[in-house]
């Protein structure tokens, strides 16, 4: 089997088919725990637009659940958790005493999903849920862990729960895809969308067993599977809404809390991130470090990231997004200036933003926090699209408006 480069592991795994010879971008997206209210816009926003058909009533390409009980399918990450620990017994581990800029989590230790399975009955160790999994987009919806009669306090709060926002991961290295005896799912070279052709899919469900995210779904009308497709006709900007320019997908656009931002962010052949200074997704990532992918132990490359919730035990954190997890809350916890007002173009567009740049503007005050004591700026940040022009003017200051004592007839 050829052997790939999984940056996120810092180490080459085994994988159908051998690096893409040409990839120019790649669909990625930050998603700030932090922030999620749960309000499902989101997932209704996708709903109504791509899965409101007969046959699509449980199908929820964008759901998000409440950890650590909820999901969707029910136990979907426990449930492959517990199968990599039977074909890999104490194999879960990191090396991360030694991040470098090609490995910046350290070197994954275990196997993968493609590592663990035979590579001939199985491309990917995986199940297929039940119809009783499939219900429920979010079962145990704001169920915490505990209860504690202190109340709550950071580092880590004794009872604890937080949402997870989960879509297609667009994959670098797509369970799906490698799965699927049809090879009708394919990546595309512009964007790395990952798509299910609906003219070749025969319905073997094979791609729903080996994504270890479960986004494939399949339909009972069509005897065929679909997942999120990206949104792919706003990423190519044929929504008439900004005259031929690349678009957030409706998930990300829709956000009420703010706490999403999706790109194209400029990818080398293997799969690594070419050097981008300038695109608020390569800062996150690949500079601040300060989002992670979810379980990147199962080796597919996701390309969603997360910033890890500040108050739920790290041991869980780590196990969720790798060793990466302390660093990224504490760049979080202690922002730079930079990262400050970058986290303020988080839904502000509905252009995709491809490069900023920071006006620097006035102290305007100290916060302590977490003990640290640190300045605040009231710095803007300017996000441009595609063509360098200018779609988004922020600044790290909320604007604050004052009412009139009588307004109106209130
Ligand atoms: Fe495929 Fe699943 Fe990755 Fe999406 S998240 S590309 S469905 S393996
Ligand atoms: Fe749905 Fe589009 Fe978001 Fe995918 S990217 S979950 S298709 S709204
Ligand atoms: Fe292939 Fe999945 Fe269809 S395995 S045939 S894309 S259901």
């Amino acid at each position: 089997m050829p052997e790939v480069f999984n940056w996120q592991l810092g180490r080459e795994m085994p994988f159908r088919f051998p690096a893409r010879k040409r990839q120019q971008r790649q669909f990625a997206a930050v998603f700030n725990i932090n922030r999620c209210i749960a309000c499902q816009t989101c997932t209704m926003a996708c709903k109504s637009t791509w899965t409101f058909s007969p046959g699509q009533e449980l199908m929820w390409w964008n759901n998000v659940e409440t950890k650590p009980y909820g999901g969707y399918p029910a136990d979907w990450d426990v449930k492959l958790l517990a199968l990599q620990a039977e074909r890999d017994p104490g194999g879960q581990r990191w090396d991360g005493s030694r991040p470098t800029d090609a490995a910046p989590y350290g070197t994954f230790q275990g196997k993968t999903i493609f590592e663990t399975a035979d590579g001939v009955t199985q491309m990917a160790t995986g199940y297929l849920p039940s119809d009783e999994e499939w219900k429920a987009p979010n079962a145990f919806e704001d169920h915490a862990t505990g209860w504690s009669a202190r109340g709550a306090k950071l580092p880590e709060h004794a009872g604890w729960f937080f949402y997870l926002q989960r879509i297609c991961n667009h994959c670098t290295y797509p369970g799906c895809l490698a799965a699927c005896p049809r090879n009708a799912i394919y990546k595309r070279e512009e964007d790395g969308i990952v798509l299910i052709d609906q003219e070749r899919c025969r319905g073997y469900r094979k791609c729903v067993e080996a994504c270890p995210y479960k986004k494939p779904m399949w339909r009972s009308t069509t005897r065929t599977s679909e997942k999120c497709i990206g949104c792919y006709p706003r990423v190519e900007g044929e929504d008439p809404l900004t005259k031929g320019l690349p678009m957030e997908p409706r998930c990300m656009s829709a956000c009420v809390g703010k706490i999403r931002l999706m790109g194209l962010v400029q990818v080398e052949a293997d799969g690594t991130w070419a050097p981008d200074r300038h695109n608020p997704l390569h800062f996150l990532v690949q500079q601040e470090r300060v989002a992670l992918p979810l379980y990147p132990q199962f080796g597919t490359q996701p390309n969603v990231y997360y910033i890890p919730p500040r108050w739920v035990p790290r041991d869980y954190l780590r196990q969720m997004f790798g060793p990466g997890v302390d660093h990224a809350i504490e760049r979080y916890t202690h922002p730079s200036r930079e990262l400050l007002a970058v986290l303020q173009l988080f839904r502000a567009a509905q252009r995709i933003v491809f490069t900023y740049e920071i006006e620097e503007g006035r102290k305007i005050g100290d916060i302590t926090v977490a003990g640290k004591r640190q300045p605040i700026y009231d710095d803007t940040v300017v996000g441009y699209d595609s063509d360098g022009g200018e779609i988004v003017r922020v600044n790290v200051a909320e604007p604050l408006f004052e009412r009139r004592g009588k307004l109106n007839s209130i």
